[in-house]
């Protein structure tokens, strides 16, 4: 019996079901929210989802799009960098498309995975408080990885208000505050921006430097810009890219900023085009690390002290796979050894899909990963024999040489891992035609 269990229809469950079902494979996908989309469905109440209000994504739409299913054929006209709400009329329309909501179960989480004396996948699952069991020869794992917040610890207590990213909806609740922003990503540099527009004045903490990448260089968007250096070397391709910022936004320190101590590419890009303005125009203030904190105040490393009625932690999420009993698999901390950043060297019948951080978009290569491990199941494609030393090399040999710090351990570059990728599909992969 060939039975496949998909977690989570976010846009990586979303490509998993759409290819085990183009393969006549038997498909089940739970999810507990109501609807296709995952963190692109946005809420104001504190959810799975961690877009806020003015989220667009940084990746464009010219490289975040499915190849089985483009935005033209979606709809023409989107903007470069679409907005939350637009891509989760994408994916909805993805779902719809290639009639998969039929194979969706709706508000229902997974409780737990265990492997049975059959090597077959034992799911419980809970609906309107009724468990049930089922079981499966097959999981695949498309939880998302960017809903379980890190949160930073430091000596001393603080009295206002502290909280992640992760709940941060919009502004509105900032207006006439003193805010205290900590973290150089995506999220933190949004964030500052955003509540800077009401906050009496926003504080952005840095524990190293970033160099900020703008959205557009010469007029297009950036990924795209860097996309047409891709035939080039890894070294020179990211050397002129690193010095192509450097000439559009100049020296950090012509804003405060602490200067990069790594290569561009040494952390995950932060892509904004509005932080550096927003500091130029003494909206945002930059600061360095934290040391501890005194009721309101913040004592930062350089001895300076600040009063705050609120602190942002925009440090980051923590891979998480609740349903799996911690000594069976725990990726929140060190490295993440898995073949294609998906196939595990001891099980066979397990599949992540989508748990990568790319230079680049993520749901292009997740179905990509869905049509290999798809084949996979079908007995199309075959899994290496030698996959111990090659889950062994995903650790050794990363594409980039990133800084050692928790978000660093499941980064790819978009174009190598998709190349790669590809060369484990034949040459027509691409599959347009709803099931019928
Ligand atoms: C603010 C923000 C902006 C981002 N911008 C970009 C961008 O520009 N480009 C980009 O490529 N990526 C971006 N990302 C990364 C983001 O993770 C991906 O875009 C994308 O959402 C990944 O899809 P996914 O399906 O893997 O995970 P998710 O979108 O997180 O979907 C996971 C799904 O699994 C379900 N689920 C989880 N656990 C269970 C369970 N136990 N039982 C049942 N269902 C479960 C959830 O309900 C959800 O529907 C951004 C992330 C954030 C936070
Ligand atoms: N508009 C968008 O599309 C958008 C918006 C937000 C987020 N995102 C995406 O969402 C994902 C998560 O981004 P994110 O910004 O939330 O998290 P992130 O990329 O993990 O960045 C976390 C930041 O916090 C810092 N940090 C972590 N722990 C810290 C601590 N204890 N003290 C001080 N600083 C600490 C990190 O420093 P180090 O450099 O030392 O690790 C890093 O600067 C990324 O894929 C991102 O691209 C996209």
């Amino acid at each position: 019996m060939t039975k496949v269990c998909v977690i989570g229809a976010g846009p990586s469950g979303i490509t998993a079901l759409k290819n085990l079902i183009d393969q006549g494979l038997d498909a089940v996908c739970y999810d507990f929210n109501t609807d296709v989309g995952g963190n692109w469905i946005y809420n104001e109440n504190v959810s799975h989802s961690s877009v806020f209000e003015t989220t667009h994504i940084i990746s464009s739409k010219t490289l975040s799009q499915y190849a089985d299913f483009t935005f033209d054929e979606f709809e023409k006209g989107l903007p470069d960098y679409p907005s939350h709400d637009q891509l989760r009329r994408y994916f909805q329309a993805y779902a719809a498309k290639f009639k998969l909501y039929p194979y969706i179960k709706f508000e229902t989480l997974v409780i737990s995975c265990e492997l049975n004396e059959s090597n077959q996948w034992v799911v419980q699952t809970s609906k309107g408080g009724q468990t049930t069991t089922e079981v499966f020869s097959h999981l695949v794992v498309c939880n998302g990885h960017h809903w379980k917040p890190r949160m930073p610890h430091y000596p001393g207590n603080f009295t206002g208000k502290l909280m992640h990213s992760h709940e941060f909806k919009n502004s509105t609740p900032f207006k006439g505050q003193r805010i205290l922003v900590i973290g150089g990503g995506n999220s933190a540099c949004d964030v500052a921006v955003e509540t800077s527009r009401v906050s009496t004045k926003t504080t952005i903490s840095w524990r190293r430097g970033y160099r900020i990448v703008p959205k557009f260089l010469f007029g297009k968007p950036s990924d795209v810009v860097a996309s047409r250096m891709a035939f080039l070397p890894t070294r020179l391709k990211f050397f002129f890219s690193e010095l192509t910022v450097k000439i559009f936004s100049g020296s950090n320190k012509n804003y405060g900023l602490q200067e990069p101590e790594h290569a561009i590419t040494g952390t995950h890009p932060t892509i904004n085009e509005e932080l550096l303005y927003k500091v130029r125009h003494g909206k945002v203030f930059p600061k360095g690390d934290i040391e501890r904190f005194e009721g309101q105040q913040v004592i930062f490393k350089d001895g300076s002290v600040e009063e705050f009625d609120t602190i942002i932690a925009c440090t980051g999420y923590i891979l998480a796979h609740p349903f799996f009993k911690e000594d069976f698999l725990n990726y929140s901390e060190g490295d993440v050894p898995l073949y294609l950043k998906m196939l595990h060297e001891k099980y066979d019948n397990l599949f992540f899909v989508g748990m990568f951080q790319p230079l680049g978009c993520i749901w292009p290569a997740a179905e990509l990963q869905s049509k290999i491990a798809a084949r996979a199941i079908k007995g199309m494609w075959k899994r290496p024999e030698n996959i111990v030393d090659l889950c062994h090399r995903e650790v050794t040999h990363p594409h980039l040489n990133q800084i050692k710090t928790p978000r660093h351990t499941i980064t790819v570059d978009f174009h190598l891992f998709t190349n790669e990728l590809k060369k484990h599909l034949p040459a027509n992969y691409v599959s347009k035609s709803p099931v019928l």
